[in-house]
């Protein structure tokens, strides 16, 4: 007998910002299938967790003003949080700073340079940090040059700036493997999930000469260090692919975990990292022995209407507030129904209210109620035994059974929209199925008894059906459906039948509504007002209306404010205004054609001011340029807090583009 293991991973997340529903996708999408496979008997093996190491959480730690340590050890508990109020039913949660995860990449590193994978070069090319990856000029979205044409900077394709990186690094002879991973690609054309996607890689990637990949960095600390050679850390992604193995034991004294469970079925990923997984890591997989994994599924993203989330254009959506307003199950629900396999997904609060309005509380909900309704009018509660009497039963019950099986072919193939589709099918089938009989018209007539009772026991049986398709998917709501038919949680998905209905069984006396309808206009109002005030309610929360709110200067509506425009502006160049104790003249990259000057009276707060330049200050851009000391034009504001005699200009992430607008 073949074991049934199921070994299931999402991506681990970079621990630098808040998640939000774009971020929680991967992990839900994961959830569902760890939750379908375990109601199809699998013994399952979820894992997720965080890559806590790189140059781009020492910076954030930095900017913190504390360890990176404690950094990530604060959003790791932010993480976790997030994950228990998605209900996420993971089995581990691996952290790249967990110490048995750190030796046993050390001891990979070590055993691959032992054996001549990896080797010492020098290393130059375009790194951009908050991608956490290197760029090959044809790679980048942008690139600028000098007069002379040579290329001086560019921009990644994420929008991220590219900075010039020359050191001593590692390198893994990504080209040693090349031949054998497009061999394994053939042999394998499931690998990579959708199709298209596997030639993406080939055409893009491997066919043009896959390049040995620079796999150590010396420019930074925070990460796991060369054993042999401890100035060197180990490029972030090498140790972040590894947590696939290291967290069930590979390198380590138990590894029952890995016997039993690797190589995975699956890891889930977004399409930006697919490169990662489908061509470096199968490779250091290669050069350690070890099996590949089974499958890659790549999905889209979701994007806004006007482009991708970012706090900068105020369009980012966070679980939380969904969650807080309309529940858990929606969001899981809109998530896994919206976002087409293989392409992007546009999420808009229209469409997630209407969702919640249509699918929800009217396809389903209303079949419910009537269900469990009628059940108690005519037949006091008690679900007649299941048994076929009228015309329509056996179009219902085909029905059902195709779409049973349908479902399970895309649970399999993770097309959840159109699995979701499938319960939808038998959802509305239903519906029609209570138009056609009428039962309403049965009740009238004594002789009809049997039908109507043959009607009631179908809509119980397909409700049933329904709560056990969309378990995965909508805990909550699977287990409220069973309830209210008296049920319980007597779930079998493996033999899961229209005429399966358990006899004997009582519907709740009073049905309560699965899902309360909504006011559409006030709704989609109300998710525009969060994702414009960009902030997740837990941080609102603390501004309780009641309160009365300090201001030194009166309210001012938000038209007013609206007038002014802040900007995000580099420093490129500050010194003292001759003549003038207070008197600070920068000149600054605020995206305009050219740099502008302004004038700022913070001298005595920076008597070293060459530490301001390269900082990212935030200025008011619009304020009327005004001449200062006769002849220098004054053309912003720069904002800065004073405190205690203090004084400290609003600086921003580095990763904020020059210009970017502050709302
Ligand atoms: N740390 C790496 C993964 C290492 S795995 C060995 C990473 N982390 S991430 O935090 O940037 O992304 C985590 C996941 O979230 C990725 O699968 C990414 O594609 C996904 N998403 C981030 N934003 C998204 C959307 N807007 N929509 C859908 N998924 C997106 O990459």
């Amino acid at each position: 007998m073949t074991e049934k293991n199921f070994y299931i991973t999402t991506p681990i997340y970079y621990p630098s910002g808040k998640l939000h529903i774009g971020s929680a996708y991967t992990t839900i999408a994961c959830d569902v299938l760890a939750r379908y496979k375990r109601m199809m008997g699998f013994d399952v093996h979820y894992l997720t967790g965080l890559d806590e190491h790189g140059q781009k959480i020492q910076q954030k730690a930095q900017e913190a003003g504390i360890s990176p340590q404690a950094y990530v050890d604060g959003m790791a508990r932010d993480v976790k949080k997030l994950w228990s109020l998605l209900d996420i039913s993971y089995d581990q949660f691996i952290r790249t700073t967990d110490r048995y995860h750190e030796e046993a990449v050390a001891k990979v590193f070590e055993k691959l340079l032992a054996q001549g994978d990896i080797y010492l070069g020098e290393y130059t090319g375009w790194y951009s940090v908050s991608d956490e990856e290197f760029f090959t000029e044809s790679q980048l979205a942008e690139v600028y040059r000098d007069e002379n044409g040579n290329m001086i900077g560019g921009v990644a394709p994420s929008g991220h700036e590219v900075e010039k990186v020359s050191e001593e690094s590692y390198f893994f002879r990504m080209s040693k493997y090349a031949d054998r991973l497009v061999a394994y690609y053939k042999e394998h054309p499931e690998f990579i999930q959708p199709d298209g996607r596997m030639n993406e890689m080939l055409k893009n990637f491997i066919e043009p000469g896959l390049e040995d990949l620079a796999v150590s960095r010396t420019t930074y600390t925070w990460g796991v260090k060369v054993p042999s050679n401890p100035k060197h850390v180990i490029y972030v992604w090498i140790d972040a692919l590894m947590n696939y193995i290291t967290a069930i034991g590979y390198g380590q004294e138990d590894q029952a975990n890995f016997d039993k469970f690797w190589p995975a079925d699956i890891h889930m990923i977004g399409k930006d990292i697919l490169r990662f997984h489908s061509i470096y890591w199968p490779i250091m997989l290669m050069a350690l022995d070890l099996p590949l994994p089974k499958r890659l599924v790549a999905h889209g993203w979701f994007v806004m209407q006007d482009g991708k989330m970012s706090k900068s254009k105020g369009n980012v959506v966070y679980p939380e507030m969904l969650v807080e307003r309309f529940g858990l199950d929606p969001l899981r629900y809109y998530l896994m129904r919206s976002l087409p396999v293989g392409s992007d997904g546009t999420f808009t609060p229209e469409d997630y209210v209407g969702r919640i309005n249509y699918e929800l509380a009217n396809d389903l909900g209303n079949l419910l109620n009537r269900t469990v309704a009628m059940i108690n009018k005519y037949f006091g509660g008690e679900v007649p035994a299941f048994a076929t009497a009228t015309e329509f039963d056996a179009d219902l019950a085909a029905v059902v059974a195709d779409n049973i099986a349908a479902y399970h072919k895309q649970m399999e193939a993770v097309d959840y929209p159109k699995a979701l589709d499938a319960v939808w099918t038998i959802i509305s089938r239903t519906n029609k199925y209570i138009d056609e009989t009428a039962p309403w018209v049965l009740a009238k007539d004594e002789a009809d008894r049997d039908k109507l009772a043959a009607v009631m026991a179908h809509l119980a049986a397909s409700l049933r059906v329904v709560a056990h398709l969309i378990q995965p998917f909508m805990m909550e709501t699977s287990n409220a459906i069973m309830e209210q038919l008296g049920l319980g949680s007597a779930f079998d998905l493996e033999n899961l039948e229209l005429s399966g209905l358990p006899t004997d069984i009582k519907v709740v006396a009073k049905g309560t509504p699965i899902f309360p309808r909504l006011d559409m206009e006030e709704e989609i109002a109300y998710i525009k007002g969060q994702m414009n005030a960009g902030k997740a309610p837990a941080e609102k929360e603390w501004v309780p209306e009641e309160v009365e709110l300090t201001s030194s200067k009166g309210q001012i509506k938000f038209d007013d404010f609206d007038k002014v425009e802040i900007r995000v502006a580099e420093v490129i160049e500050v010194e003292k205004v001759e003549g003038s104790d207070k008197l600070l003249r920068f000149r600054l990259d605020a995206g305009d054609a050219d740099h502008r000057q302004i004038l700022s009276g913070i001298a005595k707060f920076y008597p070293n001011e060459q530490e301001l330049v390269g900082k990212k200050l935030q200025i008011v851009a619009n304020l009327k340029p005004r001449k200062m000391m006769k002849k220098y034009v004054s053309q912003g504001m720069i904002l800065s807090a004073e405190h205690d005699g203090k004084l400290a200009v609003l600086t921003v992430d580095p990763s904020v583009p020059n210009g970017a607008i502050i709302g």
